[in-house]
């Protein structure tokens, strides 16, 4: 095992000296967390065969999707215009107006809304896509203070980053709900014409042109400032990428092509690859990853994206401390009936931040993580306590960055790129102490770059533009353009 890992990234404190048991228990998870390089080709090479069966066909519901977008042009930063995004994410949505400036430049107003707690559980789907119409509704009269213009109609690209199939741009017909969201009555619709329908019921003057999601705005965005862009990658609640790939590459929808549609034809598609290794075939997880997937609302789904994205990491520490805690190892004063016993054991208690705020603690005595667990958990812990627990986050963190890559490893070495930069947005990335750095170790020893300064590393991740408002705005253009030429937008017509 290579414990290189952690010697730049956690910092020992001298003054807390773990028990021993606490520290064997502490080695053994530090050997379950590891990923070798070894083990990361291994993942990558059945990576590779996923993404290519995926994009062969639609017969298995475990594989990974590989969803034609209907993006069939590169944008080259001269797109100008105004658009409305509308981003359903998490816990926020977001609508953003971006003005297109063209030469590579924009300007955007947004506002953010807190989804109300409930609903990503609601058993009314009406209330999600309604919410959406009334916020919408709202931002116009907000931003046009004197009145919407007669006759005005807003274009909309719509982000939904959720597995969608699209046999055109302005259509998605949800394949199934990730992230903890568990609305009936979506899967298996369209999830453009239920936010039309509420739109329409509300008479507001926006016509929905394209359906998209984070990491197809991801890329586009970043690709109308940075030419270099070959990928979109979310490192947040959930995980994901897009590229682009050519139409001759996908012969799932090659007996529905319009005319006009060439197999050298540019195609974006979205991989959802969150769902890689449905199968257990490769990934090496553990048995809090099982349970986690069997406790889920989609046992079997989302394999990849249960071990290495934010909305999950809190859980896995969860469960881990959890045990501590039964076993007799941590929180020995806790009463079986007091507040913090009762935290530790709600599901889902903690998210990412938990994880985040340990592993950027560097007071002597871990200060910050007392009040943390005292906050969060209602636990009294000792520094032992907390350097443990800050050390097992390191551990998820780590096994979760270097994980993360082998989605992109996999895409690049599916299209042969050496050079190129991939545009990372989402939570973990932006805000997860070390998530970057440790990402691009894990490029590093996949593609043997040892001894190249990060900053001269050939495939460079780097930070995104704002995919989900600019990316929406700028693919909305891209449809504009196509529908002025008169060119297809999605698989011919019966
Ligand atoms: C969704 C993707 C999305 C990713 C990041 C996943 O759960 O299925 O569509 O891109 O989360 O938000």
């Amino acid at each position: 095992i290579d414990q290189s890992i952690n010697k730049s990234t956690i910092m020992a404190k001298e003054e807390i000296t773990l028990s021993q048991p606490l520290q064997r228990n502490l080695d053994t998870f530090q050997n379950e967390f590891w990923v070798s390089k070894e083990k990361l080709h291994e993942i990558i090479d059945v990576f590779v065969q996923e993404l290519k069966k995926g994009l062969h066909d639609n017969d298995d519901p475990y594989q990974i999707p590989m969803n034609p977008t209907w993006v069939m042009d590169y944008p080259d930063g001269s797109e100008t215009g105004d658009y409305l995004a509308l981003d359903l994410g998490g816990t926020n949505m977001r609508v953003v107006i971006v003005h297109l400036l063209g030469n590579h430049k924009f300007t955007k107003v947004q506002t953010k809304y807190r989804l109300p707690d409930h609903i990503r559980t609601t058993r009314k789907r009406e209330e999600l896509f309604g919410f959406m119409a009334e916020c919408l509704g709202k931002f116009l009269k907000e931003q046009n203070p004197d009145g919407i213009p007669e006759g005005k109609t807003f274009p909309l690209g719509f982000t939904f980053s959720y597995p969608t199939t699209q046999s055109k741009i302005d259509s998605g017909v949800l394949q199934r709900w990730t992230k903890g969201f568990d609305i009936p009555g979506v899967e298996g619709n369209d999830a453009a014409a239920l936010l039309r329908d509420e739109i329409e019921k509300r008479e507001i003057p926006i016509k929905l042109v394209a359906l998209i999601c984070d990491t197809t705005g991801t890329l586009v965005a970043s690709r109308y400032t940075d030419p270099d862009t070959i990928m979109g990658v979310i490192f947040g609640t959930g995980v994901n990428g897009a590229y682009y790939d050519v139409v001759a590459d996908v012969p799932k929808i090659h007996n529905q092509l319009p005319d006009d549609i060439s197999l050298a034809t540019p195609m974006l598609i979205n991989c959802e690859y969150g769902s890689f290794d449905n199968k257990h075939r490769v990934l090496p997880r553990t048995k809090y990853d099982v349970q986690i997937d069997q406790e889920s609302p989609r046992p079997g789904q989302q394999a990849f994206e249960k071990m290495t994205a934010g909305y999950y990491l809190g859980e896995i520490i969860r469960k881990i401390l959890l045990e501590g805690y039964e076993t007799g190892y941590l929180f020995k004063d806790l009463a079986q009936d007091s507040e913090g016993a009762k935290k530790l054991a709600k599901d889902y208690i903690l998210d990412s931040s938990f994880l985040s705020n340990l592993e950027s603690d560097d007071t002597p005595d871990l200060a910050e993580s007392k009040k943390e667990f005292e906050t969060k958990l209602s636990i009294n812990t000792t520094p032992e306590e907390r350097l443990y627990a800050k050390k097992i986050s390191a551990f998820i963190g780590t096994r979760a960055a270097r994980l993360s890559i082998c989605g992109i490893s996999a895409v690049c070495q599916k299209m042969n790129y050496r050079k190129c930069h991939v545009a990372a947005d989402g939570s973990v990335y932006m805000k997860y102490p070390h998530f970057p750095e440790r990402a691009a170790k894990g490029l590093s020893d996949v593609f043997g770059w040892d001894g190249i300064k990060e900053e001269d590393h050939p495939i460079k991740i780097v930070k995104a533009q704002d995919g989900s408002g600019v990316g929406a705005a700028v693919i909305a253009a891209l449809t504009h353009a196509r529908n002025v030429k008169g060119l297809s937008l999605g698989l011919k017509q019966n």
